[in-house]
């Protein structure tokens, strides 16, 4: 769908729904990238590392031995620690990513982080500071963001699609009925890349996520 998967540099926004994959997403993205042996950075603002390793156990990655041995850090932000969160992601938490030599970073998500911000002017200081600050380390970041429950094709705060070179948008697709059927996902957008618009079916199985790589297009969303 993306002649090649996200261009090397960019921010990649995944976003979508409560239980479409977010999270899966960003652990998938860091256990592929470290088979490859790039190192890689999990910034959980959510769940603590316990409950993704367990995650990640499940679809039968090794987290924890990638912590162990140095491909992976992860990074628990406590959101209560509003004010201190927001600095030390904008300045040492990415200096000692880049330090640590990350290809990939995820930050999951940027939904709460935005929600500590006080005004729209921070909300948009923010994700552009945490953007530039992921490019400029030069690793491939993905940003996992809530979808609005009323309008899931955007996000919350409706802002980490402008500021990120990429959207992938999870969602549930419904039968003519509204019943929800199934998950898909469409890429909305991929600056610098030729790719697919179509609605394509993915499942989260034992292996993670998969996307069904025929070109079916379940039209509705
Ligand atoms: N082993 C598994 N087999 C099949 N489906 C699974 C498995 N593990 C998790 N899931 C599905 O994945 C969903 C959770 O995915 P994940 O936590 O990545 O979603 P999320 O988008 O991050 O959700 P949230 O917005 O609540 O953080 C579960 O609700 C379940 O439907
Ligand atoms: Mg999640």
């Amino acid at each position: 769908m993306l002649s090649g998967g996200f261009p090397a540099g960019s921010v990649v926004l995944v976003t979508g729904l409560p239980g479409t994959g977010k999270t899966c997403f960003g652990l998938q993205f860091l256990t592929s990238g470290a088979a490859r042996g790039e190192r890689g950075a999990f910034l959980s603002l959510e769940e603590d590392e316990s409950a993704l390793v367990a995650t990640a156990r499940q679809f039968g990655w090794a987290v924890d031995q990638a912590v162990s041995s140095g491909t992976l850090k992860i990074v628990r932000l406590d959101p209560r620690e509003t004010k201190q969160n927001l600095h030390r992601i904008q300045g040492e938490v990415v200096k000692e990513l880049q330090a640590f030599g990350a290809k990939r970073i995820v930050v999951d998500s940027v939904s709460l982080l935005n929600m500590l911000a006080e005004d729209e002017a921070g909300r948009r200081s923010t994700l552009f500071t945490l953007a530039g600050a992921c490019r400029a380390s030069g690793a491939t970041t993905v940003l996992t963001a809530e979808a609005d429950p009323l309008h899931p094709e955007v996000t919350r705060d409706g802002l980490s699609e402008y500021v990120a070179d990429g959207v992938i948008l999870l969602g549930y697709s419904t039968a003519s009925d509204g019943h929800r059927v199934g998950l898909s996902l469409r890429v909305l957008k991929m600056r610098r890349t030729p790719h697919a618009r179509t609605v394509q079916p993915y499942a989260i199985g034992p292996q993670g996520i998969t996307v069904d790589a025929r070109a079916v297009d379940l039209g509705r969303f």
